[in-house]
């Protein structure tokens, strides 16, 4: 049995401070280290991520990030086990400045395509994205 939470959070201060891509290289360092994989998205306001793994090493890093000073108002959307890896790998989609959005949208279809259809819908509406569909 696997925890799997999901969570939603605000950037603290100016946006422009958050580098994504080095968010992304901590995540992806120690979250293999962990054993933990997920789902971050940012949309340059709000993050919301989903944490896959044992359940205590899901805890220790959701400790970590959640001391993180750059995000606040951290609400968990869902948490609950599951038989295996809706996330199979880590990943990390974020809306770059100009990035096309048709583009945007079929890379977090494509990442969260193998989750439960409440987790999948919770990030498509979060990215806007169903009213594209
Ligand atoms: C929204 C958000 C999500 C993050 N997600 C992770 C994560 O999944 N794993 C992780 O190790 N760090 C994550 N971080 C970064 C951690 O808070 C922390 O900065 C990082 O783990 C420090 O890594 P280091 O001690 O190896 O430098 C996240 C930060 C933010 C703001």
């Amino acid at each position: 049995m696997l925890r799997q939470l999901v969570y939603i959070s605000s950037v603290k201060g100016p946006a422009a401070a958050i580098d994504p891509e080095a968010i992304l290289q901590a995540s992806r360092r120690n979250n293999a280290r962990a054993g933990v994989t997920g789902l971050l998205y940012y949309d340059g306001r709000r993050f919301l991520q989903a944490l896959e793994g044992e359940a205590e090493a899901v805890e220790r890093v959701y400790r970590h990030i959640a001391a993180d000073p750059r995000h606040h108002a951290l609400v968990i959307l869902s948490d609950r086990t599951v038989d295996a890896r809706e996330f199979g790998d880590w990943a990390m989609g974020y809306a770059t400045k100009g990035e096309d959005k048709a583009r945007l949208v079929a890379r977090i279809a494509g990442m969260a395509a193998t989750a439960s259809p409440e987790i999948r819908a919770t990030f498509e509406s979060f990215a806007g994205l169903k009213r594209l569909f």
